[in-house]
């Protein structure tokens, strides 16, 4: 297995509800017209509390300054990981159930704070630029690690550089964080960039006007499957904090419960499918929960 390690320098930022407005530009250009900017990494979440973005340099130049806009003061760099050839199959594991053990387990155990962007098509682990080194270190031994300069995949080594922070072996890892799942379904997909064009005025739509989640804009569901939102936090997470990831996403890997897992500003969200009970779920998680 490979890990690439993404060229993007990223910024996190959440752009507040009611700011929305002074940024759309900037944000039609990202989203929608590619070929006027030279951002090549663009994330927009929206939650009843604000729009978290995760942007490159390039990009983050198209967004104003404004008392609306808050970013993230770390530099943050893409990984991901790439299973070398062979076709995905539905019995294979999906979203951050795959990576659970391999990358966020042990980068929590060395005490690395992560953020993740899980999509249909597969998923981002952040880390941040300055842990760089560790990140390597402790995952060379099961990865061959790969770096992206201009475009270029190229081998990338260890520097062996620790921070010399190992957990304890079988530390159970408890939940500090309160759970809530709403109750609105997702849908996860993808979309060909050439098809852009003609759903982009519902996209506009869905991300600028609806106010919500619209129920009937589930335009390519190919399996039809929906998903269940649990939100993983009470108070804002902040960035420094690691483990919250593994924390959910290691008892989820162990029962064989397919997630993603989608960080925003404030909180942590994951997916997992509505077919499967939310008290399975809780079980697996070994929690009492309050649900809203
Ligand atoms: N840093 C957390 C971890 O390592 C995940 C991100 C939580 N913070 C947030 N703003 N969503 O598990």
């Amino acid at each position: 297995m490979e890990l690439h390690i993404l060229e993007h320098s990223l910024k996190v930022a959440s752009i507040a509800k009611e700011g929305i407005q002074i940024c759309t530009h900037g944000l039609i250009k990202l989203a929608f017209l590619p070929s006027k900017t030279r951002c090549k990494f663009f994330s927009l979440t929206e939650t009843p509390e604000d729009y978290t973005l995760i942007v490159d340099e390039e990009g983050f130049k198209e967004l104003p300054e404004s008392e609306h806009l808050s970013v993230a003061e770390a530099t943050w760099l893409a990984l991901n990981v790439v299973s070398g050839g062979g076709s995905t199959t539905n019995s294979q594991p999906i979203g951050v159930t795959k990576i659970a053990k391999s990358v966020i387990a042990p980068l929590a155990d060395h005490n690395i704070s992560v953020f993740m962007l899980s999509t249909y098509q597969t998923d981002f682990i952040l880390v941040r630029e300055r842990d760089l080194p560790m990140v390597m270190h402790t995952l060379s031994s099961e990865f061959t690690l790969m770096r992206v300069v201009n475009g270029e995949t190229v081998a990338a080594n260890s520097l062996g550089v620790t921070n010399g922070f190992v957990k304890p072996k079988l530390v159970p890892r408890p939940i500090i964080h309160p759970l809530s799942s709403p109750s609105n379904m997702f849908c996860v997909t993808s979309l060909d960039p050439d098809t852009l064009p003609s759903v982009a005025t519902l996209l506009m739509d869905v991300m600028f006007y609806s106010g919500g989640f619209p129920n009937n804009v589930l335009f390519t569901s190919a399996s039809g499957e929906l998903w269940k939102m649990v939100r993983i936090g009470g108070q804002p997470l902040g960035f420094d904090e690691c483990g919250i990831v593994a924390q959910i996403s290691e008892p989820l890997a162990t029962a064989d419960i397919p997630a993603y897992y989608i960080s925003t500003f404030k909180f942590d969200h994951a997916l997992v499918s509505d077919g499967l009970q939310l008290s399975t779920l809780f079980v697996s998680l070994s929690l009492s929960v309050c649900m809203v």
